[in-house]
């Protein structure tokens, strides 16, 4: 089929008015992915693959949508409820096949207009193919209308049987096909248009005769045709949408495809993707134009990213959000906020409720949790901050932790506005360093430090003269000592 008609609105209201309901069949046990979740629930680009079917329906904006649950049932409606809250479950308690789970979602159905009927299993569907479908089967008035695809290697689907005419005559399973029917490469989607009367009329008909002891949806194809109904295949141009998962090597397979996809969608709205075969993007993230991906990266759930952000290589964003200019290098960040022009990395981990200010820096080695990061303020290495709220133009020392739990409880940290915090500093929290104040070196700081104050908490330098050379002797530091000390002697000795 030819791309989606870029303007048809007229044509869409009406097709629209026509799609009383659609079927989601999603109960069966998906055995071959030998998981205990169930299959439909598997991801892909971070979506189920349920979820992926549903979206792609979702800008049909059909009347009701129904989906056939069985296989982890409580799983798959809790999944249900979160992503698709709208949609009604019906439950197959007994896998019986597709024609079974069928008879069951059109059991208590008000019988009108069209029913497009979808297994959950094919991620890579599109709204486009299946508005394709829909708008063949309204334009020829048929009966039924089934999306299919050439597919180079056809095993496991079912085959197209068309009659000399090319009129679609049935479908046939893999397992029921004879040779020459298994060299056909026309398969069968497991997408269906159906005139909803019809199909109901027609879907008691069904019987268990195959090499499964299933009722087959697919058969209901030869029941309508005897009974003088107009079959239509709609043959879609690319074979990808149409792929089912059925195991994990299917599963991983969708999963390039898709990256491929998504990675094309940006790097063609302007976003430089330096290797798209190592970077992965969720189909839930957005991404402006000028952002610069490097290779061996991960951009996930919710995350946005603004215009000049630079991410990578080796970095893993999830639900965060990215504003412009940013840089992260080599880093893990977990809902976390990433301000204008602020550097994280490398090796830096940034959790929950991070949030860094414009032009804030998370340096190398450094984690945070619960922490905002005032503008321009820096920490720049080897750091532990959680629970904590840093002013503005502030430095902290390479080393410094933010000591926040005490064994029970987490409490907070407040440090203003241009403070300096010195190299290994320990803030024992709860705890309030003032504006301007700074800490020294190597200080454990367990009460508040008043703005402009210097903290020092620490042991006072003492220093045991000629230990070395008493305690160590013969040996290299000894020697060295001792050569310093002569020196010392013989400059003083000139100097008379
Ligand atoms: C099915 C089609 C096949 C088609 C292929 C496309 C039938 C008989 N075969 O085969 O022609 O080429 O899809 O991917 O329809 N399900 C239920 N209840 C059941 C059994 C299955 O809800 O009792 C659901 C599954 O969860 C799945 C869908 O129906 O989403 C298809 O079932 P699956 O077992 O994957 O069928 P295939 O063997 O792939
Ligand atoms: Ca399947």
């Amino acid at each position: 089929m030819a791309e989606p008609k870029p303007n048809p609105p007229v044509r869409l209201t009406h097709m629209s008015a026509n799609l009383e309901t659609v079927v989601v069949l999603a109960a069966g046990e998906g055995t071959r992915m030998k998981s205990s979740t169930p299959k439909v629930l598997h991801e892909v680009a971070g979506r189920s693959l349920v979820g992926h079917v549903l979206h792609a329906v979702q800008s049909l904006k059909p009347k009701q949508v129904r989906v056939v649950v069985g296989a982890g049932r409580e799983a798959v409606e809790s999944h249900l409820a979160e992503i698709a809250p709208t949609v009604t479950t019906i439950f197959q308690e007994r896998r019986g096949g597709t024609g079974h789970a069928t008879q069951l979602a059109l059991a208590d159905l008000k019988l009108a207009g069209t029913i497009l009927i979808l297994a959950s299993d094919t991620p890579l569907l599109t709204s486009g193919s299946l508005q394709q479908l829909l708008d063949l089967h309204h334009a020829g008035g048929f009966t039924a209308s089934v999306l299919t695809a050439e597919h180079p290697d056809p095993t496991g689907y079912g085959r197209i049987v068309r009659a000399d005419d090319g009129s679609l005559l049935r479908i046939v399973e893999e397992r029921d096909a004879d040779d020459f029917e298994k060299a056909i490469y026309e398969v069968n989607s497991g997408v269906y248009a159906f005139d909803a009367h019809k199909l109901s009329a027609a879907i008691g008909k069904l019987n268990d005769n195959n090499s499964q002891g299933e009722l087959y949806l697919t058969d209901v194809i030869e029941i309508l045709r005897n009974e003088g109904g107009t079959i239509a295949a709609a043959l879609i141009e690319d074979f990808v949408e149409i792929l089912g998962v059925n195991d994990r090597v299917q599963l991983a397979e969708s999963a390039a495809l898709m990256r491929d996809q998504i990675n094309e969608g940006f790097m063609r709205a302007g976003v430089t993707i330096v290797d798209p075969t190592t970077t992965w993007i969720d189909a839930t993230a957005k991404i402006e134009n000028d952002v610069t991906i490097y290779p061996g990266t991960a951009i996930l759930g919710q995350t946005t990213i603004a215009t000049g952000a630079v991410i990578g290589p080796r970095a893993v964003l999830e639900s965060c959000t990215v504003l412009s200019g940013a840089t992260i290098i080599e880093s893990n960040c977990f809902e976390a906020t990433i301000g204008k022009g602020a550097n994280v990395g490398p090796y830096s981990y940034l959790r929950k409720d991070t949030v860094l200010g414009t032009d804030s820096k998370a340096g190398a080695f450094v984690e945070m949790k619960n922490a905002k990061v005032g503008d321009g303020s820096k920490v720049p290495h080897l750091s532990y901050v959680g629970d904590a709220t840093i002013g503005e133009g502030t430095n902290i020392g390479a080393a410094t932790i933010f000591v926040n739990y005490d064994g029970v409880e987490k409490h907070h940290t407040t440090v203003g506005d241009h403070v300096r915090i010195g190299s290994d500093s320990m803030l024992v929290a709860p705890l309030t360093i003032g504006d301007g104040a700074y800490t020294a070196a190597g200080s454990v700081i367990t009460e508040d430090v008043p703005a402009g104050a210097m903290g020092v908490a620490r042991g006072r330098q003492r220093n045991v003269i000629g230990w070395v050379m008493r305690k160590r002797s013969g040996t290299q530091s000894a020697k060295s000592a001792e050569a310093a000390e002569a020196a010392a002697r013989h400059s003083d000795e000139k100097k008379g």
